[in-house]
């Protein structure tokens, strides 16, 4: 009974303290990583390897995140020194965390995960996802086409063989050779004795054909799974999933206009100013202080910027009109319903086929979301029996009139 009762507590014990580790390594992501790594490389604040070593203790380095302003005054030693060994910048206080979440960010940084696969490698990875189906489809074509090739100089082969030996058997006989009917001649005459065979098929190969051709018709223009290789290796997974930056951040007129944009990178160098160097080296973020014409050593800009060349993405026809904000705003659609987990993209792709029927299908099928939705708030005001809190969709609302989407 003892023994097992030792064993549920180290138990609770144990889960607790992963808890906390893994609360610490949240908290750590949301707090602290804007300004302090967890290697010797310093961003805003010190990086924190060996951080144990060189502070006083560890209900130090509580009351340190807690309020640190407070203990420079106050003029704890270490306190003054590291705040005058950082340009006296002074870091936030953190007085809404525990002192049980302190202690989990603590045991965060004192055993900090190793270190995770390169970007590269899962950028391999994600761009191979898609396409290997359609790659294995086209693969198979290929190993067909290929094959029946094969048979049919095999085939000639024989024939070749077959007719040479016919050839000497006459000669050693003595006898005229037989006449050849030829390739031709031996399948007219093969037809004209099958002919329910032949009808079929021919009918076969007349539906294979129609078939392809009303497939390659239905794709002209359709790029879903289109994925191009970016100038720069920029990756949505990093910033979008593991740093949790918002969508809008970046793409900050999708709540506001028609198009979603693609960030300046004046939008990149809030961060790039300081971060330097990603999970593959210095390189590709050195490609933004190249286009901005920017010295990271001297932090001074040059004269000659050249705009970074994006790969556009997504492309509708001119034809036809689509507004960003009023399907994210007025429609709170979240981004990923129409572009994917944009998220755990390493290379950005589209995910949806932007064709009519898709919007079509969209508009017959979802309801408008009236309720606790600012941009139709005056318009109950104004109108309360509209709809008798009966859902509508879209269609209802006119989404399905060529003129909303053509003009
Ligand atoms: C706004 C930037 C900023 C944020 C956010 C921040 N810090 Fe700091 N931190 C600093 C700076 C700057 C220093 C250097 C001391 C100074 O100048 O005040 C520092 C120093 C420290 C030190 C002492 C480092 C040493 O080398 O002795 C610890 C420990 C620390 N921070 C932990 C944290 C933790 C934990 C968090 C998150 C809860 C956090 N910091 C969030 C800027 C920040
Ligand atoms: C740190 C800035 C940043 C954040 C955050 C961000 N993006 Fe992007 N996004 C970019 C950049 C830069 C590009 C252009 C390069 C590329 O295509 O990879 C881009 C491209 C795209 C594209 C393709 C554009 C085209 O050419 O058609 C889509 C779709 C997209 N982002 C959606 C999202 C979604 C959804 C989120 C949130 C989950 C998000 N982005 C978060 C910077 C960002
Ligand atoms: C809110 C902060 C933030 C913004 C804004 C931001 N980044 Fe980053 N970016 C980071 C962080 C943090 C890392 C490093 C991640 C790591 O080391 O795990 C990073 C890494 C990178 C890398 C290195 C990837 C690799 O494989 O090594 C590139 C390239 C990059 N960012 C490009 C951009 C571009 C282009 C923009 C602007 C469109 C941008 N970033 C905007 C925070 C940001
Ligand atoms: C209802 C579907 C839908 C939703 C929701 C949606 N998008 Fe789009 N997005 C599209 C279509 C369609 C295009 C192509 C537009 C074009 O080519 O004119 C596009 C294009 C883009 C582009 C390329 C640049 C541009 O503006 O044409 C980016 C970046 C983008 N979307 C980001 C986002 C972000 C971020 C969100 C969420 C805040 C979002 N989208 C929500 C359908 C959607
Ligand atoms: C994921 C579902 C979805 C998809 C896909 C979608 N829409 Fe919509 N769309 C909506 C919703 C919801 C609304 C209603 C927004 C509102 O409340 O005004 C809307 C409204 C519209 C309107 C305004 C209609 C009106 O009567 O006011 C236009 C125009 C429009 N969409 C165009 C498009 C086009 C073009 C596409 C395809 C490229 C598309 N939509 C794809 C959901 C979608
Ligand atoms: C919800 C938005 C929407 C509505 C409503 C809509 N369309 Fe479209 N339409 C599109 C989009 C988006 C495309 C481009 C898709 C593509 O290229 O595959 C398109 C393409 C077309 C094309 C093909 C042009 C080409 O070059 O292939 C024709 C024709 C067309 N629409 C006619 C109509 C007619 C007629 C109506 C009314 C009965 C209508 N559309 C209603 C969104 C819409």
């Amino acid at each position: 009974m003892k023994r097992i009762s030792t064993a549920f507590f180290t138990l609770t014990v144990l889960l607790a303290s992963s808890a906390y580790a893994q609360d610490g390594e949240k908290l750590f992501k949301q707090n602290c990583a804007s300004c302090h790594t967890l290697t010797d490389k310093a961003m805003v604040g010190p990086g924190l390897a060996g951080l144990f070593d060189r502070i006083p203790s560890e209900e130090w380095a509580i009351s340190w995140v807690k309020n640190s302003s407070k203990m420079v005054a106050a003029g704890d030693p270490y306190a003054v020194k590291i705040f005058n060994a950082n340009n006296k910048v002074p870091m936030s206080a953190f007085e809404f965390l525990s002192d049980e979440e302190i202690k989990g960010v603590l045991s965060y940084i004192r055993n900090p995960p190793v270190k995770e696969v390169p970007a590269a490698a899962a950028v391999v990875a994600d761009a191979g996802a898609k396409p290997s189906g359609a790659l294995a489809g086209d693969t198979l074509i290929y190993v067909l086409v290929g094959l029946a090739l094969l048979l049919l100089l095999l085939l000639v082969v024989l024939r070749g063989v077959k007719r040479s030996l016919t050839h000497l058997v006459s000669e050693r006989d003595g006898v005229p050779a037989p006449v050849e009917k030829g390739a031709v001649g031996t399948l007219l005459s093969w037809m004209n004795t099958h002919r329910g065979w032949t009808a079929f098929s021919v009918l076969v190969v007349v539906l294979i054909l129609l078939r392809m051709g009303i497939q390659g018709l239905m794709t002209i223009g359709v790029y879903q799974g289109y994925a191009p290789t970016q100038p720069i290796n920029f990756s949505h997974k990093i910033h979008a999933g593991q740093n949790g930056i918002n969508c809008v951040y970046c793409h900050s007129s999708a709540e506001k206009g028609k198009t979603a944009g693609i960030p300046s990178l004046n939008v990149c160098m809030n961060c790039h100013s300081y971060v330097d160097q990603g999970p593959t080296g210095t390189a590709e973020i050195a490609k933004i202080y190249r286009a901005l014409d920017y010295d990271p050593a001297t932090k001074t800009y040059g004269s000659k910027p050249t705009p970074v060349k994006w790969v556009r993405v997504h492309n509708l026809p001119d034809l036809s009109y689509f507004n960003h904000s009023q399907h994210v705003v007025a429609g709170q659609i979240p981004c990923q319903t129409c572009h994917g987990a944009v998220e755990e993209q390493a290379v950005v792709g589209q995910h949806s086929p932007l064709t009519m029927g898709w919007c079509i299908d969209c508009h017959r099928t979802t309801n408008v979301q009236v309720t606790d939705n600012g941009y139709y708030e005056d318009l109950h005001k104004r109108t309360p029996e509209w709809h008798n809190g009966d859902p509508i969709t879209v269609e209802r609302i006119g989404g399905l009139e060529c003129a909303k989407c053509h003009y």
